[in-house]
């Protein structure tokens, strides 16, 4: 595996966070891994991620400030292996765009690289406060060691 994007419904809050822990740990570890994320939804495409988000990270000594966020596209499907999705809702929209088997096997949970096959979804924390961020940064915490520890 050689390729991972994170997905949610914006671009803005979880799959930053995902993006973020990941290359992290995969620069700390002297991996070499591509790692994007993307959202389903146009509406925040080009903005920073969301603040919370941002501080959250900032916290565990990781910048995500710079990314920006984009819609998934097609080509995602041919540029990454693993296409990891935070709830059920973006897992049936990402579904939706698979031209194939081959694609169709690529798409899975984020949470089911701690717990396989669990579908356990990243909860939204868009419209709550801080502690649903640092719930979203623990869970996805977890996710990535889990990830990292069955990398083929
Ligand atoms: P995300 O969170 O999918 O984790 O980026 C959200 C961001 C924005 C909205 C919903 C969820 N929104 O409704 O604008």
């Amino acid at each position: 595996m050689k390729s991972v994007l994170f997905v949610c419904l914006g671009n803005i809050c979880r799959s930053p966070l995902g993006e973020g822990i990941l290359r992290d740990k995969v620069n700390r570890k002297g991996l070499d891994l591509k790692i994007d994320s993307a959202g389903t939804e146009s509406l925040h495409v080009g903005e920073s991620p969301d603040r919370r988000s941002t501080k959250t990270a900032r916290e565990k000594g990781i910048d995500i400030s710079k990314q920006v966020a984009r819609q998934i596209r097609i080509s995602d499907f041919d540029e990454f292996d693993l296409i990891l999705v935070a709830d059920a809702q973006v897992y049936r929209e990402v579904i939706s765009m698979t031209r194939n088997e081959t694609d169709k096997k690529k798409v899975d949970f984020m949470m089911n690289m701690l717990k396989p096959g669990s579908n356990t979804a990243v909860p939204d924390p868009y419209y709550g406060g801080q502690d649903g961020f640092e719930k979203v940064y623990d869970m996805l915490n977890r996710a990535c060691d889990s990830l990292l520890k069955n990398l083929k």
